[in-house]
């Protein structure tokens, strides 16, 4: 058995979409443990196919291929092996061949990390599953993906799931917890299903600050504990919005959280600023559309100078035409992307080979 498994090349592929918080992780607590829960949905048209290939070929660890080309991530994936270790220990056995590419352009400016190690956890647990006889896309693959996604980076535990999720404990579900995220199953009013977000691109160079020099300023923050109260009470007022479909409070706690965000980078010590004058003419433009056309439009912002308009599909005419009107001029080179609330990950392919002794 041992010697058919030595020359075996088994293989998964999955593509696992990007998603946007409303309510912001930020800061964190021992290993890629989040100080406050957050909660975020996926996007349908922004996502990352992986595969991965198992061999014992050579003495190379990991070989990672970004579109066709190698790339030195392939250093950040050792790093994670080692993490994800402790779970799978049959990692140590073999070395590594990933393939990877992302729907969106490299510069696009969306961060790429969620997509990506959600991928690549969704690979590693499904040959993980196969091996062990364990059903595939059962709750217990999903909660382990979810897992294993946020240790190579915490919001990538939010993208394995279709619609909404929650990372994080909270006083909504004793489901919730810091180690993995949980899907929001039921009960989410039907107007949230047609969520759109119109991601308009202000800068797509690389960030000036990273999200883990970000996380790591809310350890001593002046603010810290006024910020994990604040996420708490964003978090319930942002989930009541969503079951009774009240977009006016959907809008106030979403807009607050990415301010509040940014607030907390402006605040730190050494603070820094990611926003761009372009950021807040974008900013601006869309809390006077609303006023002015009342219809319910808003904003959210990541870790960088990119604005997400997040508006419902019945207004689309009219917020698109708003877009081509007013917004992208502010955008670098005119760029925006078209996305919306997504379905979740898919398997690309099956494990090539049956389940066999001895990988564990
Ligand atoms: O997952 P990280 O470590 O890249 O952090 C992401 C942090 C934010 O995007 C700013 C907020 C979030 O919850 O996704």
């Amino acid at each position: 058995m041992a010697g058919t498994v030595k020359h075996s090349h088994l293989k998964s592929s999955w593509r696992c979409p990007s998603n946007i918080a409303l309510v912001k992780y930020w800061g964190k607590r021992d290993f890629q443990k989040p100080m406050n829960p957050s909660l975020s949905f996926v996007l349908q048209n922004a996502y990352t196919e992986t595969s991965v290939e198992l061999h014992k070929d050579g003495d190379q660890k990991v070989e990672f291929y970004f579109e066709g080309v190698e790339s030195a991530f392939g250093e950040r994936i050792e790093q994670f092996l080692d993490y994800i270790s402790v779970r799978l220990n049959w990692v140590h056995k073999y070395n590594f061949r990933i393939h990877s590419r992302n729907s969106f352009p490299h510069s696009a400016g969306i961060a790429s990390s969620a997509s990506s190690f959600g991928a690549l956890a969704l690979c590693l647990t499904e040959l993980d599953f196969s091996w062990s006889g364990k059903p595939v896309e059962s709750p217990e693959f999903w909660q382990m993906a979810s897992e294993i996604a946020r240790m190579g980076s915490g919001s990538a535990c939010r993208s394995v799931y279709p619609g909404f999720s929650i990372w994080g404990k909270t006083q909504l579900f004793e489901s919730c917890s810091d180690d993995f995220a949980v899907p929001i199953l039921g009960g989410i009013n039907p107007v949230f299903y047609g969520l759109q977000d119109a991601i308009l691109m202000v800068d797509a160079g690389t960030k000036e600050v990273s999200s883990s020099v970000g996380h790591r300023m809310m350890d001593k923050h002046v603010y810290q504990h006024s910020r994990i109260a604040q996420a708490h009470e964003n978090i319930n007022a942002l989930y009541l919005a969503l079951l009774t479909g009240n977009q006016k409070k959907f809008v106030e706690v979403v807009e607050n959280e990415a301010l509040s965000l940014h607030a907390m980078m402006m605040t730190s010590n050494p603070s820094f600023i990611l926003l761009k004058p372009n950021s807040l003419e974008l900013i601006q433009r869309i809390r006077r559309f609303r006023e002015k056309s009342g219809i319910p439009v808003c904003f959210t912002i990541d870790a960088g100078p990119n604005i997400h308009m997040l508006y419902f599909q019945e207004n689309e005419l009219d917020v698109k035409a708003f877009i081509e009107r007013e917004l992208l001029v502010f955008c670098e080179n005119g760029k925006w992307i078209d996305d919306r609330i997504g379905k979740g990950p898919e398997v690309k392919s099956l494990p090539q080979h049956p389940p066999h002794e001895g990988a564990k």
